[in-house]
This record gives structure tokens, sequence and C-alpha cells, in this order.
């Protein structure tokens, strides 16, 4: 990301006129909660409506067989790493089998609360924290495998888009590990098995690291914020409101039904030119109220958006270029669904932010589904003046196997 803030001009008539120089003043009202003290003791308060203390999160246990794989219409746990791995040269059909057996067999355990075979730190494994462990196949695996008319179509190199100022250190990758739980310390422990159990057949490509609000934070049923401090995820499909049609593969060969694909995006939020907006401005930009998540022409997180109604100065009340009227889409077979994790790195030298989310879109269909929506953002999108597309990657995530089977194995046996 840039270092220096540069706040360049925005095209919407009004979308810098509301304070946008106003370095935030009305956050500061708005949003902190102070925690005061009553009685002066050393313990922090809690604050809001439901403060009940979280019951062995560590103990919760997330299925890992099924005719789909975990860690995808599974509720976001609170941490994630994303793992993208290259394929040593040499590694074919038979050893991408032996790994995966192997890989699949060390995902069983820690997923149920058991500890890998010669796990070196067994204590590790035994609260697995909702963990879950998702296998993805990106193009360069059907190629090593000799597989590629298995391949989805739409797993392929994304165009590139005028947004995109992509890094190598961020982007690609043969198969990804995608490893989710309530707890770092579980997320940790697992990725250090996955890896070790990968190094004779694969080479770390990237690791992504993300998180989200942990669970008990907030009563449950909340959108995560991002680091803009937006309501993220209003809009996703939800199970019995069109999520299965979105997501999964519904027939065709065993390699493709119960199948999905992931992009990942590394998008870099450029915390330092975003500060210099006002509240308004901010709204204005995505098409929703930062408090409620309401859009702008409604008063409820998910009241409907009115894309046609006007404001006394004839211009739309949601902005034609907001991120929110850009992406919209209303046909179930066309959403993604989207389950980001933000990530925060060390700030530079001179205080600047690292930050951004780790943007994950799953479909049945990347070409029919994904790229569309990601067309109309980089050809015009109000948030593209405060986000950076820095990498980017693109995965199959395969069908999900038995007891005693192995994840793969429809593309590889
Ligand atoms: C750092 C980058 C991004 C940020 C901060 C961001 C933030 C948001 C926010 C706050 C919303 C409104 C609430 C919601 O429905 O979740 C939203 C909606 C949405 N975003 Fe993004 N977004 C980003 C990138 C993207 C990208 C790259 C895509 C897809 C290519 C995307 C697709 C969508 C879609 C489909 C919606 C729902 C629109 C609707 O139907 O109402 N976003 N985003």
């Amino acid at each position: 990301m840039t270092d220096t803030p540069t706040a360049r001009p925005v095209s919407r008539r009004g979308l810098l006129t509301g304070g946008a120089l106003a370095a935030g003043g009305a956050l500061a009202g708005g949003a902190a909660i102070a925690t005061t003290r009553t009685d002066g003791a050393e313990r922090p308060d809690t604050v809001g409506a439901d403060a009940t203390p979280v019951a062995n999160v560590g103990g919760l246990v997330e299925p890992f067989h099924g005719a789909r794989q975990a860690g995808v219409a599974t509720e976001p746990q609170a941490h994630a790493s994303f793992v993208a791995l290259t394929l040593r040269a040499g590694v074919d059909r038979t050893a991408l089998a032996r790994m995966l057996r192997l890989l699949t067999d060390d995902a069983v355990r820690l997923t149920q609360g058991k500890p890998a075979l010669a796990d070196t730190e067994a204590e590790l494994g035994l609260l697995p924290a909702r963990l879950t462990v998702t296998f993805g196949f990106g193009p360069g695996l059907y190629r090593a495998a000799g597989v590629d008319d298995r391949r989805p179509a739409s797993v392929a190199d994304l165009p590139s888009f005028r947004v995109d100022r992509l890094q190598p250190a961020w982007s690609g990758g043969d198969l990804l590990v995608q490893i989710c739980a309530d707890d770092a310390i579980t997320v940790a422990h697992a990725q250090r098995v996955l890896i070790k159990d990968s190094r004779p057949f694969a080479t770390v490509r990237w690791v992504q690291q993300g998180f989200r609000r942990g669970p008990g934070v907030e009563p449950g049923g909340h959108t995560q914020r991002n680091l803009f401090g937006q309501l993220d995820g209003t809009a996703n499909p939800r199970p019995g409101i069109g999520l299965d049609t979105a997501l999964w593969v519904p027939d065709g060969p065993p390699w493709l039904r119960d199948s999905t694909t992931v992009v990942i995006r590394r998008i870099s939020m450029n915390m330092e030119t975003w500060d210099l907006l006002g509240r308004t401005d901010r709204e204005l930009a995505i098409g929703r109220r930062l408090d409620s998540g309401a859009p702008l022409t409604g008063t409820a997180e998910h009241d409907e958006p009115d894309f046609a109604a006007t404001g006394p100065d004839g211009l739309t009340v949601i902005p034609d270029f907001s991120h929110l009227t850009r992406a919209h889409v209303t046909d179930d077979r066309l959403k993604i669904l989207r389950r980001p994790y933000n990530y925060d790195g060390a700030p530079t030298a001179q205080g600047h932010a690292d930050s951004g989310l780790i943007f994950t879109s799953y479909q049945a269909d990347i070409a029919r589904q994904y790229l569309p929506i990601q067309r109309r953002l980089a050809d015009r999108d109000l948030l593209n003046e405060w986000t950076t597309p820095i990498g980017s990657a693109v995965f199959a995530i395969p069908p999900g196997c038995r007891p005693g089977g192995w994840v793969g194995e429809q593309v590889l046996a």
C-alpha cells in the first residue's frame, strides 16, 4: 500500500462536500462506548444488552465429513489462515492422492478435537473451537495431475482489472488449505501440522491470516464489521434464502456435483485517506448507514434499497456509483457468498496502517456470478478511491468425502 495518503478527487457531486476534511469529527461523537466504572474495582464493566459469557467455545466441533466441504456455508469463525501451496516439480496424480489422504487425515482428527498422527504438540489438538479445514484446487493442480478435463471451466486466472495492483507474493497457488476456527492457537496449530505434512509435496506460496469479531463479543446473528467500520455481509445469501443455489453445483459428474469455487482477493484499505472523509461521505460511498447498515433509503439493515428514490437535489439518494448500487444482485443464481476476514499488518514507521480485507467470494460458477460483479466494480465504484486489490487467486473447492475417504478422491482417483 502507499505510505503517503493522497486524497484524490472523487466524481460524485457532494461526496466531498459534507465535511470530507472534517477528519472523522462526527465519528468521535457517535461510535465510542465508554466503559465507565461504577465501583472503582479493577474489572472491566460490561456494555450492551447481552453480556452472557460464552461457555466452552473451545469444545465446539464442526462436522468434517459430508457431501460438501465444511468451511464455506459454515457460520464464519473468528480466525482464519489461508495457505496457498505450490506443488513441487514431479508431483503427479499418484503423489497428489498420497498428499491429500494425509492432509485429510490430519483435518479429520484436528477438526474433531483429536491430535494429528505423530502430533508433536498433542495438547494443542484437543480444543477444535469449530475448526474447519477446507481444500481448494488451483488450475495448476489439475495440470500437474493430468486431469485438466475435470477442472471446473471457470477456475482459471481472472482477467486483469483496471483497479488491480497485484503482487505475486499474494497471488496464485496450486492447492489452498483454508483453516478457520474461533481460536487463534487452534488455527496456528492446524496450520503447522498441515504445512509440515505437505512439505514433501509442496512449498508455501503465501499465507494470509485474518480475523473477525470473536464468539460472544456480540449477541448472535450480527453482521461483522470490517476495518472501515462498515457492516460487511448484510446482503449475503443465507440458509433457506438463496445460499444453496448460489454456492453448490447441483449435478454433473462426481468431481463437480456438490463442489463450489472461491476467489480470494487481498484488498488493501487505505485507512489514511479514508480518515479524511466525514461520516456522510463514508455512507454515500457505500450506500448504507454506518450504525445500522440500513440502505440510505431505509431504516433497518435488511430493508430493500430503493435505487430510484431521489433527494431534493434531484440526485438518487443512493449514489449511482456507490458500492451498493454497483454490486447489487437480485437473482439468487447470480449471487456470491462473501466470507471476508480483516487483516491488520504492522503499521509503517510513520504510523500508517497496513489494513484490509482478505475478500473471499464463493460461488458455483466464477464466470457467471463473480466476474460480472467484479467488472462493474472495477469499472466504477466509489469505494475504489480507498481500496486496492493487491492479491488474487482462484480455486475449485471439490466435493467433501465420507468417513474413510479423502478430499479430492472424485477428482484424482
Ligand atoms: C475492501 C473491499 C470491499 C469492502 C470494504 C466492501 C464492503 C462492502 C459493504 C460495507 C457492503 C454493504 C453491506 C453488505 O451487503 O455486505 C458490501 C456489499 C457488497 N459487496 Fe463489497 N466490499 C469490498 C469489495 C467487494 C468486492 C471485490 C466484491 C465483488 C467483486 C464485492 C461485492 C459485494 C456485493 C455483491 C455486495 C452486496 C450488494 C447487494 O446486493 O446489496 N465487494 N461490500
